[in-house]
């Protein structure tokens, strides 16, 4: 697939695409485009959601689309506008504000402290750093369960407040008619089934979910949440012969994360798979080592500061 990493108008930090003010672009038929001069409807051949050129923010329907054409995508995490503009920029299609900010970014242990009041300025903070990418914000411990009524306005909030396109949120039918209500509102629901973190003291520990008994229920709850009118599921450290046949029986994308290959789609943590968290789960793959490579620049700019090198000349007003 080609990726148009190094295409100057992606990397154009003033993102002056051509298309972005394309009205046929922003139309909510795209992908079926009509033309106004003629009246014929003319087929517009799909982008693929990782490499496609952008000029619009992702939708439901581009993931519902690339599901029918079999494709797969990823997803990263994000919690600040300068990551979000690298990995939006790098053409990943979705953002997640994740709870897992409660340990990356605020340093807990779980993601049971995180509060929406945390959450809000990172999910505000992503969506004006990226311009493409759909951006879901992960709905705290808490702040849902309670009630349809009680996830109706915290989402709203994520909404208005902050600009996430959607939310997510863990559980399978103990949180339908959240999920109902939060559709039936026009909030786009990505649900989370398999190890839900916000249930770690439930769980008593991070443990592979979905294995014997609990795979049947697991796959029913996948259904139920998709006839609630969820977008997506995350499939969080499931066997992955569980996750593919949800893959298979659901017409929503599954979002693997220790899910195996069959699933839709994939995140990771970007701390994770950039190497910046010391210790990571046996699904993690590590792209990068940035905190290598951030140790090495801090150790050179001490040692310069130290040693009388920085600043120069260079560095200095006159
Ligand atoms: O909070 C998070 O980061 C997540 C994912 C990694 C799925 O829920």
């Amino acid at each position: 697939m080609a990726v148009q990493r190094n295409d100057p108008q992606r990397n154009d930090p003033q993102r002056n695409d051509p298309q972005r003010n394309d009205p046929q672009r922003n139309d909510p038929q795209h992908g079926d485009q009509g033309s106004a001069a003629t009246g014929q409807r003319t087929a517009t051949p799909a982008e693929p959601l990782y490499g496609g050129r952008g000029g619009r923010r992702i939708t439901v329907r581009d993931l519902a689309a690339a599901k029918a054409r079999g494709e797969k995508w990823p997803m990263l995490t994000a919690y600040d506008a300068l990551t979000a503009r690298v990995f939006d920029d790098a053409g990943i299609p979705v953002l997640l504000v994740g709870d897992s900010a409660s340990m990356v970014v605020f340093g807990h242990d779980t993601t049971i402290p995180v509060t929406v009041d945390d959450l809000l300025p990172l999910t505000a903070a992503v969506v004006r750093g990226s311009s493409r990418a759909m951006v879901v914000a992960d709905l705290p411990f808490g702040s849902y369960q309670a009630s349809a009524e009680a996830a109706l306005a915290t989402a709203t909030r994520f909404l208005k407040e902050a600009g996430a396109q959607a939310v997510k949120l863990e559980g399978g039918h103990r949180v339908l008619r959240q999920a109902e209500e939060l559709v039936a509102a026009g909030i786009p629901v990505m649900a989370h089934l398999g190890l839900t973190p916000q249930s770690v003291n439930a769980f008593g520990g991070y443990r592979v979910q979905g294995r014997g008994e609990d795979g049947e229920q697991l796959l029913r709850d996948a259904k139920a949440l998709q006839a609630a009118g969820a977008f997506a599921v995350v499939l969080e450290c499931v066997p992955e012969r569980l996750a593919a046949a949800v893959t298979a029986s659901l017409t929503i994308p599954t979002i693997g994360i220790g899910a195996g290959p069959g699933c839709d789609a994939q995140v990771l943590v970007w701390q994770d798979m950039a190497g910046l968290t010391p210790r990571t789960a046996k699904f993690v793959k590590k792209y990068a080592d940035v905190a290598g490579t951030l140790r090495a620049a801090a150790q050179s700019f001490a040692s310069e500061v130290v040693g009388g090198q920085f600043p120069t000349e260079e560095y200095a007003y006159r």
